[in-house]
Order: C-alpha cells, then structure tokens, then sequence
C-alpha cells in the first residue's frame, strides 16, 4: 500500500495556498502586477509574443527536488493530501516580477510518489529564486533519454509469427508498467481471453486520446497513460497530425518490449532455445500497463519520471525502462531517484545498460538498486553464405530471404561512384552507371543499414553486403532489407576490401540459407554497454546479460520493418536488436519471482536473479564476446553475473537481501553530502559521523575490487549477509575461483543453517600481491556458495586504479 503523508507547504515568504491556487487558474497568459510594470517590460512582452522561440530558448524545465520534511504544514492548504508546488511557482513568478523577469514560470508535473518535487520552466533567473524556498535540495535540467534499440530493424514472415505467450496459462496478478513509446493495444499478442480480472490492487486507468479510448484497455493490458509536456518544451508544440496525442504506439518499440516483458517466459525461452534457461513447467502471464514518454525525437526525463511516479501510485509491481542517457551520478540522475522512491514501496526496477559497447565504462542506469541488463545473442541465426571470385567463402547474416544471386561484378567506393561517401552508400552517392545489375560493399556507418540497401537498389544494383570495422567486431546485424544483402564481420569485410582493390575483375555471390538453431550460445553483443561503472566503481555493473539480438516481438501495422517510408511491407511480428529488447526480458522473468515469492524485496529478487547467472554457453565453454576477432571469452564488465536463468532464479537457496537504509549507508560512504542523500531518502536520513560501512560492504550480490595501482600486497575485507530461502536445514560450503594477482580467503567457510530466513554473514579478503599494475587492469574470479544442487554464485572483478 501507498500511504500518502499529509504534506502541505512552507515557504521561507510566507503565501497562502488558497490564494495561489486562484491566481495559477487565472494566469494562464503571462501574468503581470501593474504595480511594477515598466514601458521597457511592456516592449519585452510584445517581443516575447512576436517571437515565442525566444522564450523557449529563455525558459526550460528543470526537475525540482524537494525535502518532504522541511516542507512546513499550512492550515490554508485547499486539499491537504497534496502538495502545494503551485505555491512554490506562485512565490517565484511574484519574486522574479519584481526583478523584471516578464516569463511566467510553470508547473508541468507534481512528483509525489516515487520523489518528492516536481517539474517546472522556469528562467535563469528565477531558478535562483529556488534557493529561498525551505526544503529546495537540487534543480536538474531535463533532458530527453534515447530509447535503447539500434534500430536494427528486421523482418521475418508472418509464417513464423507467434505470440511470445499462450493465454491458456493465468494465474498471476502481477502488473508490469512498461515506460516506453506506447502500445498498439489491438494486436493479438495483447488479448485477453481467460484471463481473470483486473488485479484488485491496480489503480490505474485507460487514458483516451488520438485513436485511443477507454475500451482500448482489456485484463492483459489493463492500463495506458501518455506524458508529453516535458518532451514538448524540447521540439515545441505537439502536432498531432506527426504522431498520437495519445497512448498509442506509431514507433512500435513499446509495443514491442511490452510483448516481450508480459511474455510467456518459458516460449520465449523455448522459441530462442536458450541453453541453460529452460523454465518447463513454470507457465505464466502478468498484466501490463503502457507509460507513454518516448516520441520520435526522444523521451525527456520529466516525462519519464512523471510516468514512474505515477506507475508506483497506479500499482505496478515491476518497472520495465529500455531507454537511457550518459552516467551520471546518482544524485544529478533523475531515473536513478525515482527508481529508488520505486523499489521503498516494493516495485522492481529493470533498466537497460544502453548500446554503446565494445568501449568501457559505457554502462549506464548503474544505480546499485536498479537491475542493469546487457544483452547477448541467442542460439538462433539467419545465416547468409558469400563466395568471392577466387572461391572464398564467408558466413553473414541476412532475414532478407530469397534465391541466391548469380556470381556477379562486385564494386566498393571508388568503384562505385565518384563521391567519397559512396563507399558508405549515403543517399546519392553512387553512379548508376557503375552500379547498375552489381553487387556494392558498403561500409557501416553515417545512415542507416536498411536505406544503404535503399541506396543500392535506387542506383540499379543488384545486390548489397555491409562491412564491418575493426571495432564493429564479427556483430553480424540481422536487417530486412528491400535487396539481396548481407551484413559481414570484420575479418571477412578485411579480405574482401584487399581482394576488390587487388583483382582486376572482382566478383561475388550471396545466397540466403534461411533459420538456422544451435549456435555456440550465449555470446556478449558487442554494442552492449560495458562497466566498470563510471559512476559507482564500487558496484560491478551491468548486473546480468539477456536475450538482446535479434528479438522477434509485437510490431504495430503503423510501422514498416525496416523502418523505410518505401518499404510498404507490413508485419505482425518484427526482430529488433538491442539492450531494450533484453530488458524486457528480465523484467518478465522479475515479475515471475515476484509471483512465485510474493514477500521478497526487489533486492531479493535481483540477487536470485544473478546468484543463479551462468557463465559458460550450450557447448560448455565460457561465453564469448562478439567484441574481439579472437573469440576472447566475455567477463563481469560486459554480462555481469552472466546470462539470466529463470528455472534456478526461482530456487536460489541463498539471498543476498539490501534494505533502504543498507543503501543509504553505502550513499555515506560514498561521501555524498546530506542534500544529496535527502534527494533518495526523503530527509529521513542523516549519516552516523563514523562511516558504518565502506562501499564495498553494501550487502551487493556481486564483488567490486578497487586498488591503488601500485599497491602491493593491499588487502581489503567486505562483509556479506546471506538469507537462507532454499532448504530450512542446510550446509553451505565456500568455493572461489582467484583473480589473477589476487588471494581471496573467506571466513567462515562453512555456513550451517537451522531454519528458513536465518541470516548468516561471513567476510572475504582480497590481496593484492606481486608488480606494480598498470592502471585499468582488471582480473576476475568468483566466489559462490555450494550446497547440492544449490550454487549462490558471486562474480569477483578487481581493477587496478
Ligand atoms: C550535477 O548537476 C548539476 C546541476 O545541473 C551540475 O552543475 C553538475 O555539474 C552535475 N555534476 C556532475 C558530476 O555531473
Ligand atoms: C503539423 O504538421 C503538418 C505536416 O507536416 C503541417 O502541415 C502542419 O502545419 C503542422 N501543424 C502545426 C500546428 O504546426
Ligand atoms: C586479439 O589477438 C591479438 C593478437 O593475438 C592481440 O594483440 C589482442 O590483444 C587480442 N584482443 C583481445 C581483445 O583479446
Ligand atoms: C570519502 O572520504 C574519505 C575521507 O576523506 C576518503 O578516505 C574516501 O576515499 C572517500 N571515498 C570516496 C569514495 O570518495
Ligand atoms: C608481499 O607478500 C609477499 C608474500 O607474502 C612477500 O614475500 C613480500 O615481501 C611482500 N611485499 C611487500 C612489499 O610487503
């Protein structure tokens, strides 16, 4: 339950609520005292009118954080169950009047939930006027976040298109609130016969809008809410003939993370035939409701946040957000805030680690409370075969699907036209003459994947392969594209650029194998976002890895597959690639757990989620990384715990269990000051004056090692509690795989417990011995803890600094 503090307001100049209240129904137009009113103000309230851009470009949004116990209680309050933000506006518009600000500032949103605070435009100068406000902590400038995809959009025929879940299996009551670009809520993976009733704990509602009313919503998607103010201070007014003022979908990725989070886990599972992820047997639904943030130029944080705070007080039991923006610190990072007013009141929050890997320190929503997901491949491929002109092969990757092509001329760049983009096949950079019934390599990058092969096929050609950089690795993208073509890895797209400029007469075939199954999987996507994490190096991030490659989903007929307006194909089912397909994932096999243990926290249920991550793929091997050409195995920083595992995930034996106070303790002893830690806490907080823990003893199901470069034989010791939820009488036993450069030793190394919720603790120290490092290194281990069929296992990851 949600109990909402009767909270009012105080400000440092007293004003009554009541009266506030009046003069914002009033002031809609830029409201002015005539007692202060100048010739020169009036001159500026006629250029401001003239030009509206001058005071878009004069104002912005900014999220305003506000202590809820400093905020004084006010017998004049209208409705004392809300807050009066509007008196905070009121006090800064009167204040700011009298400096000559002619900009009326205003409130876009109440954050009451999930924060405590609230979005407003405000001015330069009147976002001073906030310091006079009690209880004012910070004021963050929105900004919009990126949806997760690589927009690797991808086509596969409806022949194969099935809905990820059977809705012959119901039992659950769990609510998944997807914050993403909508939901086309008539598609048939969203229908709902024989599902019971709505859950009684649901608050929500069907908001009507553009194409979208009330009865749109049914028991499998009980909800749907659109948020666009943020997002319209960033593009200007909407325009509702660009996309619906409303809830509905015109992207498709929401439609199609929230197929994938509120899936059938153990089809899904089955269908991409996941090693080790067999759920037979555990048959489940949950209920989703659709938060509308994300618009064709992105999703603003104020809009996000809204919705999270909203989805908290609606009653949704897990968060599903595929989307993100660069690392921030905690404090400055609005969805990390939320998440934690989100996880207080019990609410899972699975957040994608964003697509801008092989490189490190790129991970992203790394906030210890949120679960980050990378992505992987699966075992699934759509395997192409291209033959050069001297007999060699190479294997790509194509859904484009038809015969295989005659042995034809093969041009590349300067072969191709005459312009130095040609060899990137941009829009109008090749000579028909030249291309004309050939097949053209074109290099990755600048436009998109699909419209190179637009490109191609425009210029007469008859064919298309995409070659990938050194950095681009063996990622084999899988497109639907509009012509016979290919994607090819780095070291295939090597030779066949030294074999164009060294042969006369250069030639080339691709033929289209079809779905192949059983390959070596899971493999580490290379564009998933890598740790160590820039923010909190303290925390291994990303937490697990997912199926992220090469998803097929739900895909609203609004949109074509490839994205092209040319492309007049329409889809039931499309695949898409990226963190934001893997986090669904996760957040689909949370709310399980949460189905199956209905009394675990979201900390419990994240660190059964990666106690139970394996490391090695179907061929015994550890996994790989599509990142490096020597196939070198994957580590913590870019799967963490490894590969989610929804069958042991719901019979962990042992968890790793983190309160809020636990969390606030390791804010302490990450130095941040009280305002900072008043910003998650509420201002119910203040830390003890000797630090109660170090980072690394934050009750974390994951080792995070840091030493001093040239620190030899350093040595470190973090405490751990662990929660019996397995056998009530059961032995564990310790077992640790050593980092290079560093002893591990473990005490006790024995746990014996009695009965069912007892905790133990033990401690594990860390040294580091022999030569000086160079800094950035790394070498990883694990720990776990044994007992039968049980394996509780920790990943160890020590960086040199
Ligand atoms: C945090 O946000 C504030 C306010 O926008 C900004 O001034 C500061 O530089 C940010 N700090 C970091 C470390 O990003
Ligand atoms: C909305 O977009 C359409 C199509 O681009 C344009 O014709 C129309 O003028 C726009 N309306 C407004 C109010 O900007
Ligand atoms: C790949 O192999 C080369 C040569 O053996 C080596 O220099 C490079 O560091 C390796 N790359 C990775 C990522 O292991
Ligand atoms: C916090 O401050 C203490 C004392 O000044 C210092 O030893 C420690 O390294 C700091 N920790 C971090 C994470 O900055
Ligand atoms: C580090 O430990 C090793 C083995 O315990 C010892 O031989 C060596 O002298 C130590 N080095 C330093 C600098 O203390």
């Amino acid at each position: 339950m949600i109990t909402r503090q009767e909270v009012s307001y105080g400000l440092k100049t007293s004003i009554e609520c009541k009266k506030t209240l009046q003069a914002i129904k009033s002031s809609s137009l830029h409201f002015l005292s005539p007692g202060i009113m100048t010739f020169r103000i009036l001159i500026l309230v006629l250029a401001s009118m003239v030009t509206n851009s001058i005071a878009l470009m004069d104002q912005q949004t900014y999220i305003v954080h506000i202590d809820r116990t400093k905020i004084r209680s006010s017998i004049h309050s209208q409705d004392s169950s809300k807050p009066c933000f509007e008196s905070i506006i009121d006090f800064i518009s009167e204040a700011s009047m009298e400096e000559e600000e002619i900009l009326v500032p205003q409130l876009l949103y109440a954050y009451e939930t999930s924060m405590f605070g609230f979005a407003a435009k405000l001015s330069k100068k009147q976002l001073k006027f906030l310091n006079q406000v009690d209880g004012f902590i910070s004021a963050i400038p929105d900004e919009l976040s990126t949806l997760h995809t690589t927009y690797t959009p991808h086509f596969l025929g409806l022949r194969n298109g099935r809905g990820l879940w059977d809705s012959s299996n119901l039992a659950s009551d769990v609510i998944i609130g997807v914050i993403d670009s909508g939901i086309w809520p008539e598609h048939i993976s969203l229908q709902d016969s024989g599902l019971p009733p709505v859950p009684s704990h649901w608050k929500g509602v069907c908001e009507q809008g553009t194409k979208f009313s009330a009865s749109n919503c049914n028991k499998k998607l009980i909800g749907a809410r659109a948020y666009y103010k943020g997002y319209e201070n960033f593009v200007g007014k909407f325009n509702e003939t660009k996309d619906y003022l409303s809830p509905r979908d015109s992207q498709g990725h929401g439609t199609h993370t929230a197929s994938t989070a509120a899936g059938d886990v153990v089809k899904s599972t089955s269908l991409f035939g996941l090693a080790r992820g067999s759920a037979s047997g555990m048959r489940y639904t949950s209920r989703i409701a659709a938060y509308k943030v994300c618009w064709p130029i992105g999703c603003a944080n104020s809009d996000v946040i809204a919705a999270m705070d909203q989805a908290v007080s609606d009653g949704v039991d897990v968060l599903s957000l595929s989307l993100g923006s660069i690392p921030k610190p905690y404090y400055n990072d609005s969805i990390a805030i939320a998440s934690f007013g989100a996880i207080q009141r019990g609410v899972f929050v699975s957040c994608s680690a964003g697509n801008s890997g092989p490189y490190q320190s790129t991970v992203g929503n790394v906030a210890p409370w949120i679960m980050t997901v990378a992505a992987s491949y699966t075992d699934r491929s759509f395997p192409t075969e291209v033959k050069l002109g001297n007999g060699k092969t190479f294997k790509g990757s194509s859904l484009y699907q038809g015969k295989r092509t005659n042995q034809l001329p093969l041009v590349y760049g300067k072969s191709a036209g005459t312009k130095k983009e040609a060899q990137y096949c941009t829009k109008g950079s090749l000579d028909s003459k030249l291309v004309d019934g050939k097949i053209v390599a074109c290099e990755r990058g600048i436009n998109g994947r699909t419209e190179k092969g637009e490109e191609v096929k425009m210029a007469g050609g008859a064919g298309m392969m995409l070659l990938n950089t050194e950095n681009q690795g063996e990622e084999l993208f899988t497109d639907p594209h509009i012509l016979p073509a290919t994607s090819l890895g780095a070291s295939a797209s090597k030779i066949i650029r030294s074999y164009v400029q060294s042969v006369e007469k250069p030639t080339v075939s691709i033929s289209f194998i079809g779905t192949r199954y059983g390959d070596p999987a899971p493999v580490m996507a290379a564009f998933s976002s890598r740790g160590p994490s820039i923010v909190g190096p303290d925390v291994v991030k990303p937490d697990v890895t997912a199926p992220g490659v090469n998803i097929l989903a739900a895909w609203p007929p609004k949109s074509s597959p490839s994205f092209l307006k040319s492309d007049k194909r329409r889809v039931l089912f499309n695949i898409l690639s990226g963190t934001s397909m893997s986090c669904p994932h996760v957040s689909g096999i949370a709310a399980l757990l949460k189905s199956l243990h209905k009394d675990w926290s979201p900390a419990a249920i994240k660190s059964a989620l990666m106690t139970s991550a394996y490391t090695f793929n179907n061929e015994g091997s550890p996994i790989s990384d599509m990142a490096s050409s020597n196939s070198s195995f994957a580590n913590p920083f870019a799967f963490g715990s490894g590969h989610v595992n929804p069958e042991s995930a719901s019979d962990p034996g042992l968890v790793y269990d983190i309160s809020t106070k636990d969390y606030l303790n390791y804010l302490c002893s990450i130095n941040y000051t009280s305002s900072q830690i008043a910003l998650l806490s509420g201002g119910n907080f203040i830390c003890s004056r000797k630090p109660v823990l170090q980072a690394g003893d934050l009750n974390y199901p994951s080792f995070a090692v840091l030493f001093g470069r040239s620190s030899l034989n350093a040595s470190v010791t973090y405490k751990r509690i662990v929660t019996n939820v397995g056998k009530p009488q059961s032995a564990y036993a310790v077992k640790v795989e050593k980092p290079n450069g560093v002893s591990v030793s473990v005490e006790p190394r024995k746990l014996k417990f009695g009965k069912l919720g007892q905790k133990l603790s033990y401690k594990v120290t860390f040294c580091s011995f022999g030569r000086a490092r160079v800094p950035g290194t790394s070498s990883f281990g694990s720990l776990s803890w044994v007992s039968g069929r049980y394996e509780v296992r920790s990943p160890i990851a020590v960086t040199w600094q």
